[in-house]
């Protein structure tokens, strides 16, 4: 029996909780959930069904730092869901650090340490032979490092292109098909809760530079930051651009690709009939490799899909851990 820690208990915290406890993975215990303020602990498995909300109104509620949880003693499997910091990594990085060290697997969907660390924590992960999974971080639901790991072995990928980010995806689209303006489409945005009160990090691209970076340093083996990427948001995009783009058959889509090893974020003009031009807030991924020649996959980039990509890591831990469980 796996024994797991869920530590973020927010959106997709909660999301895949609910999945668990409405359709039960045999050979996985939820022993932990675990929020800011601090964490359940039950050593046979927490009753997900008898879980209330907040974390903290439940009896046993124990306040401070779930870290103390974070030894083989407690756990086999922790489910890093804390929120993305992509300045420092953290909680996420020393969360995710410490748990490798003590020989317990990590599945997590935060970018900040996968953009921040992925060299040293798949160094650690190598020299405890334990596993580290990061499928959720890029493309929600979209499962890009299982199709590439699993069906693409012994192809070179030469170029990955994408629509990596919902929000700018869902501005455009609106302003394509409704002749919005930026700002007004933007507004929408916010009010149908598709974008932050913030969404600086989405609107200048710095979101779909992020996922980019991980792609280029997992699949493609770069060892890229930042600063290596050309980014340019949609801010700037006018009606009249996307009119004539219209006028053409063609819209214009925020890209991020990998191209020749060079990384760029910019809006781009792309044929309405090309397999990468998807609405609303879809996501897309376009990949080139030698053999394969082309693959171009569609999904939801986040939301509750985000959990298919959590459940399909959690799999591959279990079985590598028993192999000999049926599914
Ligand atoms: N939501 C999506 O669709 C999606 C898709 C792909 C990837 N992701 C990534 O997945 C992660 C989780 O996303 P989310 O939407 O579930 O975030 P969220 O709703 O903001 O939940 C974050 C959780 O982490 C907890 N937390 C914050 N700091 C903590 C700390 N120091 N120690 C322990 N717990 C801490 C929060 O506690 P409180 O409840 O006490 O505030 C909250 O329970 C993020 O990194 C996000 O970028 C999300």
């Amino acid at each position: 029996m796996i024994r797991a820690l869920i530590l973020g208990y927010g959106f997709l915290g909660k999301a895949l909780a609910k999945r668990l406890l409405n359709r039960p993975v045999e050979e996985l215990k939820i022993v932990g959930l675990a929020n800011s303020k601090g964490y359940l602990y039950k050593r046979d498995g927490l009753q997900l069904e008898k879980i209330k909300e907040p974390l903290e109104d439940n009896e046993g509620f124990e306040k401070g730092r779930a870290t103390e949880l974070l030894t083989k003693e407690y756990i086999d499997l922790l489910i890093e869901l804390t929120p993305t910091n992509i300045s420092t990594g953290e909680p996420g990085i020393t969360h995710i650090r410490t748990a490798l060290k003590e020989e317990i697997d990590v599945v997590t969907a935060n970018k900040g340490p996968v953009l921040l660390a992925l060299k040293e924590l798949k160094r650690i992960a190598d020299e405890k032979n334990v596993i580290f999974k990061y499928e959720g971080t890029v493309g929600g639901g979209i499962p890009i490092f299982s199709l590439v790991n699993k069906c693409l072995q012994g192809d070179d990928i030469i170029s990955i292109r994408g629509i990596l980010n919902g929000t700018t995806n869902y501005i455009l689209t609106r302003m394509h098909f409704e002749g919005l303006t930026f700002e007004l489409a933007l507004r929408e945005a916010i009010m149908l809760g598709i974008a932050e009160r913030n969404p600086t990090l989405d609107v200048e691209g710095i979101d779909t530079a992020v996922k980019i970076l991980i792609l280029a340093n997992s699949i493609m083996n770069l060892n890229k930051n930042l600063s290596d990427v050309k980014i340019v948001g949609v801010t700037k995009v006018t009606p009249e651009a996307i009119s004539a783009a219209k006028d053409n058959g063609m819209t214009i889509k925020l890209i991020g690709s990998i191209e020749d090893g060079e990384l760029s974020v910019e809006p781009r003009l792309i044929r309405l009939n090309h397999p990468l031009c998807v609405h609303g807030t879809l996501n897309a991924i376009n990949i080139k490799s030698n053999v394969l020649k082309t693959l171009t996959l569609i999904g939801e980039g986040a939301g509750e899909s985000t959990v298919a990509s959590l459940l399909n890591d959690i799999y591959d831990v279990i079985k590598e851990r028993h192999s000999k469980i049926k599914f």
